[in-house]
């Protein structure tokens, strides 16, 4: 969700298809039971926000990204343009969902707060994005290129990937019991290699160089290719998911 980043639903799901696919388990945690009214923050093209309507839930959709918002809208899904740190809802939802969203959210605070004003009291808050550690090489291998320019990670690095012990403090401390927050490291096979993926994501590193993307692209590639791409040319991404479930106790939040 951050203003350098641009999606296309088409590339996305071309590069990047398999994020709602294994999106699933957070959805069985969700369990969304019929008639319940759940807010999918960061829909995207509506993937899984379809499986939750499927649940016969009332869903409403909202996403960063025109682009994902119209895809979304097309298929049917009440989707709407929103910035996930400033949801603007008012005590409607029995359930907030995130899949693979909120690692762009630096402002992780400002999110959790339109959050719990979303939610109903004892409301459910259920999710999963990038935690510590996630795609480790992959950030590596960015910074090195920065460097190699001049330019510091920490200044242009849009993603947040905190631990369960950070997120956990964050939710209690905005009135949410945790139920459930794990790390859990997820090597994920890329159906378009890394330059799909880097192509589809990587788009805020690049943007502050003033070369082609393609070399920039070609030399993160070049440094990845030992650790993450085996003898046959298959590369697989070192994904880590920090997921949980909390429930809304008490509005604590002053945001
Ligand atoms: C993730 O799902 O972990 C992710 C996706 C895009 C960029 C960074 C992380």
């Amino acid at each position: 969700m951050s203003s350098r980043q641009s999606w296309n639903a088409q590339d996305y799901q071309a590069n990047a298809g398999f994020v709602p696919v294994l999106g699933r388990p957070v959805l069985a945690l969700l369990a969304p039971r019929p008639g319940e009214r759940v807010l999918d923050l960061g829909c995207g093209h509506g993937a899984l926000t379809r499986e939750i309507v499927e649940a016969g839930c009332e869903v409403v959709g909202v996403d960063h990204s025109p682009a994902m918002v119209a895809a979304a809208r097309d298929s049917g899904i009440d989707a709407r343009l929103m910035d996930a740190a400033a949801i603007a809802f008012e005590t409607e939802f029995d359930a907030v969902f995130s899949n693979a969203v909120l690692h762009w959210v630096k402002d992780a605070d400002a999110a959790i707060a339109g959050v719990v004003r979303a939610l109903k009291q004892g409301g459910r808050f259920v999710g999963e994005f990038g935690g510590h550690g996630n795609m480790a090489a992959v950030v590596t291998a960015l910074a090195a290129v920065l460097a190699r320019r001049g330019v510091d990670i920490a200044a242009v690095n849009p993603w947040f990937y905190p631990t369960p012990d950070d997120y956990r403090g964050r939710l209690e401390t905005a009135g949410f019991a945790v139920d459930s927050i794990e790390l859990i490291p997820r090597p994920t096979p890329l159906p378009t290699g890394m330059k799909g993926w880097l192509e589809t994501f990587a788009g805020p590193f690049y943007a502050v160089l003033p070369e082609d993307d393609r070399r920039l692209r070609d030399e993160t590639i070049d440094l990845l290719r030992h650790s993450l791409c085996d003898g046959e040319g298959n590369w697989t991404a070192d994904y880590v998911r920090l997921r949980f479930a909390a429930r809304l106790l008490d509005r604590r939040t002053s945001r």
